[in-house]
């Protein structure tokens, strides 16, 4: 007995060298750096608010998201407009941009689609090469990128930004749709392994609608666990990789998600969660005040949930005013032309070009923005939405820059107290 642990000690001590040495090590010094990025929305996934000229030059009020962009026009026109936004949205430019802005992740929203389109789907591939480039850009810029599954086959959400707008989503009832996206996760998974300095996470699915039935939840949290596989063992072996999984709240709060791939039995993972203040008519009625108090109320849940939390969707917008931004052709809470809203106000000087906005305005867009940084850094950091938008200048972190209600350095506070 005793002698053959004597025998034993050398490997043993071998072992335990090689995973020590093996240990996971993120790319970002998570749980101990705060996350501060922006998102590339508009950009590999089409969303008309963002880019409502795409959809306007297209002539036919019927094209209101990606699929129907591949399906309602000649495929030769749709893939000349895709592929002059492609070159021309996000250029190597912007990564420069977000990176002298002290920023330190961008999240790049891609579709099912870049990598496999099935039968009868209208998408038009070619995202993948403007993937790579990000990841090289993001790479030259000492940034990190969080490569993001936006849109599902048959849809996890129904919105335009799942790259198919429509009222009963379909990922979730149909396992040749999960399956689909599980093999979509090894490919990316498969792609990062080795890179984990410049693609230090994988957000297997953004936004899956939980609100829509506890099935819809219950295939969410099996694919998180089998994501999960899927992101930190991508080798065919037991090798783990540095990958960390980001998996998304599904709209619940995030104590529905206490103890689910938790350490140690889990490592690697992390949550996102989206704050907006603007998405129902009560939300559109609430002062300044008030949308800054809300968001404020937040820092007790995000500092204390038991896997790092990123706020990886935000705004300083205050209302719902951006054109498109309920989808092509629909209005605003804000100012009541969305069905079933009681008007509060004029979009007038809420939304377009900062040109238009007040200074009042403006100091409230720095003081909603200093409020929701503040918060987010009581959890793990966070990411704003978005980097740029055509007409939506509330929205941008550009326009922010450019017009002073965002700072050139994210930790220069003009408000520090402004939660109070
Ligand atoms: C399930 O989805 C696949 C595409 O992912 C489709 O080909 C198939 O027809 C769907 N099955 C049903 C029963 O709807």
């Amino acid at each position: 007995m005793t002698r053959s642990l004597c025998a034993l000690q050398p490997l043993l001590l071998a072992v335990s060298f090689l995973s020590s040495a093996l240990a996971f090590s993120p790319g970002f010094p998570y749980g101990s750096s705060k996350v501060r990025g922006v998102n590339l929305g508009g950009w590999l996934v089409l969303e008309p608010w963002i880019t409502p000229s795409l959809f306007e030059n297209t002539g036919n009020n019927n094209i209101v998201d990606e699929w129907t962009f591949g399906a309602l026009q000649s495929r030769s026109t749709a893939t000349a407009a895709l592929t002059n936004h492609w070159n021309t949205w996000i250029t190597e430019a912007d990564f420069a941009a977000i990176a002298a802005a002290g920023l330190n992740h961008v999240r790049v929203p891609i579709g099912y689609w870049a990598f496999e389109v099935g039968p009868g789907e209208p998408f038009i591939q070619g995202q993948l090469p403007y993937l790579n480039k990000a990841i090289t850009w993001a790479t030259n810029h000492g940034l990190k990128l969080i490569i993001d599954l936006h849109g599902a086959p048959g849809s996890q959400n129904g919105f335009d930004n799942s790259g198919r707008k429509v009222s009963t989503p379909a990922w979730h009832t149909n396992n040749t749709n999960v399956q689909r996206t599980n093999a979509i996760i090894k490919t990316i998974a498969n792609m990062v392994k080795n890179n984990p300095n410049n693609v230090p996470i994988i957000a297997p699915l953004n936004e899956p609608a939980g609100f829509i039935s506890s099935d819809m939840l219950a295939v969410t949290k099996q694919y998180w666990f089998d994501s999960w596989g899927n992101i930190r063992f991508p080798f065919g072996n037991s090798q783990q990789s540095n990958t960390v999984e980001l998996i998304h709240d599904a709209f619940q709060p995030l104590s529905f998600w206490n103890g689910v791939l938790t350490y140690p039995q889990y490592e690697g993972v992390a949550m996102d969660t989206h704050i907006y203040t603007i998405f129902s008519v009560q939300e559109n009625q609430m002062s300044q005040a008030q949308h800054i108090s809300t968001v404020c109320a937040k820092q007790g849940s995000l500092s204390s949930f038991d896997l790092w939390v990123i706020v990886g969707e935000w705004t300083p917008a205050a209302t719902d005013c951006a054109k498109y931004l309920n989808g092509r052709g629909v209005g605003s809470r804000f100012d009541g032309s969305f069905p079933g809203s009681q008007r509060v106000g004029s979009c007038n000087g809420q939304t377009g070009s900062a040109s238009s906005f007040s200074a009042s305005y403006k100091t409230f867009l720095r003081q909603f923005w200093e409020a929701q940084v503040i918060s987010y850094e009581k959890g793990q950091g966070w990411i704003q939405w978005t980097w740029k938008a055509e007409n939506a200048d509330e929205w941008s972190y550009q326009a922010g820059l450019a017009n002073g209600w965002i700072p050139r350095d994210p930790t220069s506070l003009k408000y520090p107290n402004i939660c109070g």
